[in-house]
């Protein structure tokens, strides 16, 4: 019996998580997951020792690379001295100072373990410093798994514009009254919901660059008039740098494009994907953090495990050249693919940031927000992707989940990558092979 089958007797959908199962493009053109034996570097090997070139990166942590020594090295170190007190330990102070050097706003640091976690206190310090309610956010943007910002992740595109719709089955209907839904890089609607709502409002949180919905840059000036909007309205502004943190620059998003949130959460590359999530911002604001003032804890936040491996992971950023490197990479792969769409006259678009970009196949110059994503055809890029699997090259099969760089990637990759894009595009131009639909985008339908 293969693993899948196996997995599906115990796992519901054979899974650990809903955005690991394959839809559209496996070997077997059924729901399916691909079960890992090992990594190490950029490279990945499954269950069957097929080798992939990993860009998925499990979703954006590995930023140095799997099984990466340096990390390992420094872990052991504590491994061997107890792994959790009930009591803090003095990783926790020297990672949350580097921290603090490195993120622009993250003058106070809390930690937790998931980016979910990180989001949902986030919001909560957010109310519980305003004292207000309501929650503006964006269509196509993802903060983690809890009921308070699980809407409209990945509605619809025909779907009415500005309604809240949850994104799973059992979020309670009241909490869609709390929600403000908004279209990314519309400056006219926002200028106009916060003037009318502005009192009721405690957050913006939005992904300072979309990365769930493939990479939707910030309009220029787009993320310095959200700060100003906030600022006079008194509403906190959260960059949910979750998959941007410590991977677009060392100080994520804020520091590369020069706007500084009240709060914001980072997660995945703070630890080269050891389970660790921060939330961090003005001293301020983060004062209201304490007993009898707003909960935030966890058993395993802090924990010596994952703060070494952020120890670790942040003492690479210092001593070698990782973002020059990553980016180096990134944007040869980004020019190389550009330049095989040119060859091959097809209408396709390389869009975002070295480390983090995406191919969408559009007439667009430009996907501006969530709705531009209708008119991108996501089926080629599924065939592509099962042409790229059979190559040897790992892309998700999803056309909303980015392409990610890491330190490990290297010259060979690049050919390697290259070679396979170019000789895939033209099986998934021609291929009839139907592919297994169960589209992302009406899911939730
Ligand atoms: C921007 C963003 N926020 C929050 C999350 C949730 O993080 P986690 O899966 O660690 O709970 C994710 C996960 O991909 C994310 O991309």
């Amino acid at each position: 019996m293969d693993m899948h089958s196996r997995a599906l007797k115990v796992l519901p959908r054979g899974v650990s998580s809903n955005a690991r199962l394959w839809h559209k493009t496996c070997r077997t053109h059924r729901p399916c997951s691909i079960f890992i034996e090992s990594a190490k570097g950029s490279h990945l090997w499954d269950v069957d020792g097929n080798e992939y070139i990993d860009y998925r990166l499990g979703f954006g942590p590995v930023i140095l690379g799997h099984s990466y020594p340096a990390v390992h090295d420094h872990i052991h170190k504590y491994d061997e001295k107890g792994i959790i007190f009930a009591l803090d330990n003095p990783l926790e102070v020297s990672v949350a100072e580097k921290i603090r050097k490195l993120v622009p706003s993250a003058e106070m640091v809390r930690f937790s373990v998931t980016g979910t976690e990180a989001t949902m206190h986030a919001i909560r310090i957010a109310r519980g410093y305003t004292g207000r309610e309501k929650v503006i956010r964006f269509e196509g943007q993802y903060h983690g798994a809890h009921d308070y910002a699980l809407f409209s992740t990945e509605p619809p595109f025909d779907s009415q514009k500005g309604v809240p719709i949850p994104s799973s089955l059992g979020i309670p209907k009241a909490l869609r009254d709390l929600i403000i839904l908004q279209e990314w890089n519309d400056f006219e609607s926002m200028e106009k919901t916060v003037s009318k709502h502005g009192n009721e409002v405690a957050a913006i949180i939005c992904e300072p660059v979309m990365g769930n919905a493939a990479v939707i840059p910030p309009a220029p000036g787009y993320l310095k008039f959200l700060k100003e909007l906030a600022d006079k309205h008194g509403v906190v502004l959260i960059f949910d740098e979750v998959k941007t943190g410590f991977r677009l620059a060392r100080g994520g998003a804020q520091e590369l494009l020069g706007v500084k949130p009240h709060l914001s959460t980072s997660a995945k590359s703070l630890a080269n994907g050891y389970p660790v999530s921060m939330i961090g911002g003005l001293q301020e604001i983060m004062d209201i953090v304490g007993p009898k003032k707003v909960a935030h804890g966890g058993t395993y936040t802090g924990n010596p495990i994952s703060m070494a491996a952020a120890e670790a992971t942040l003492d690479e950023f210092e001593t070698r050249n990782v973002h020059e490197s990553i980016n180096k990479f990134g944007s040869k792969l980004m020019t190389g693919i550009r330049e095989i769409l040119e060859d091959r006259h097809v209408d396709g678009i390389v869009q975002g940031f070295p480390s983090m970009f995406q191919v969408l196949f559009t007439n667009l110059s430009e996907v501006r927000n969530y709705r531009d994503l209708s008119s991108c055809d996501f089926d080629l890029f599924a065939r592509l992707q099962l042409e790229l699997l059979k190559q040897g090259v790992m892309f998700d099969e999803d056309n909303g989940e980015p392409l990610f760089t890491c330190y490990s990637h290297t010259q060979e990759d690049l050919e390697k990558t290259l070679q396979a894009f170019d000789a895939a595009l033209p099986v998934a131009l021609k291929s009839d092979v139907p592919v297994e639909i169960e589209d992302r985008f009406t899911t939730w339908r």
